[in-house]
């Protein structure tokens, strides 16, 4: 059987800092910081309303952190300045090694997905918008489980939906956390490790592949099989 592969998106595919030069306007030198904190608060809403079982889009969980974030860095956005950030969140950028690397693990073979916290509406829009959408053969939304990653079910219901089993099949993701949740399901993953100041979580556990680049992943997977 052909190797499936599941690429995370946000951080992974697209990047969630791309927002920074349009938060520039509103709060200066602390973009980066408060960009870092809106991240962290719409992970820690979605882990957190997984393990309450109180689901809501990951939109919510972004919206939220948005709200949090400016109460933190007493910004006052006015409720026009989130929508137009939304706006953005919406249309974020790749980074730069996402399609080549799409290519080469097209051209390799593999069947690829792409499998993420998003709704599925909001995912096709994005990965459109990105240029990114035609490289897979579907779009795994965590919506259809009502829950999100790093809930084990959802890793079984990317299985199930993208036809293939855990030992032929590889999370592709950037966030450490994702990785420890792909392989205590099964699942073999690839950390992409796009600065080496990135640290994986020190949970015992090492990613099956390394790489510093999307555009290794191809080569890498094709080394590490079976
Ligand atoms: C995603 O599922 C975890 O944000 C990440 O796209």
């Amino acid at each position: 059987m052909s190797v499936t592969i599941g690429f995370d998106v946000y951080g992974t595919l697209i990047n969630p800092h791309g927002v920074i030069t349009e938060l520039e306007t509103f709060c200066g030198d602390e973009a980066s910081a408060f960009s870092r904190l809106w991240r962290e608060k719409q992970l820690e809403y979605s882990f957190r309303r997984a393990l309450m079982q109180n689901y809501e889009p990951f939109s919510v969980c972004t919206r939220q952190a948005l709200d949090y974030a400016d109460e933190v860095f007493q910004i006052r956005l006015r409720p026009e300045d989130k929508d137009a950030l939304m706006a953005t969140y919406a249309t974020l950028p790749a980074f730069e090694d996402a399609k080549d690397g799409l290519e080469q693990a097209r051209e390799a073979g593999f069947r690829l997905f792409a499998f993420s916290n998003g709704s599925a509406d909001a995912l096709e829009s994005l990965l459109s918008h990105a240029g990114l959408r035609d490289y897979f053969m579907g779009v795994v939304s965590v919506d259809g489980m009502k829950s999100f990653k790093p809930n084990p079910g959802v890793y079984s219901y990317f299985l199930r939906q993208a036809g293939a089993t855990g030992a032929e099949a590889w999370l592709v993701s950037s966030n450490p956390f994702d990785v420890i949740g792909a392989m205590s399901s099964g699942m073999r993953a690839a950390w992409v490790q796009r600065s080496p100041d990135a640290i994986f979580d020190p949970w015992g556990m090492t990613p099956t592949i390394t790489i510093n680049s999307l555009r290794a992943l191809a080569d890498a997977i094709g080394t590490a099989r079976p």
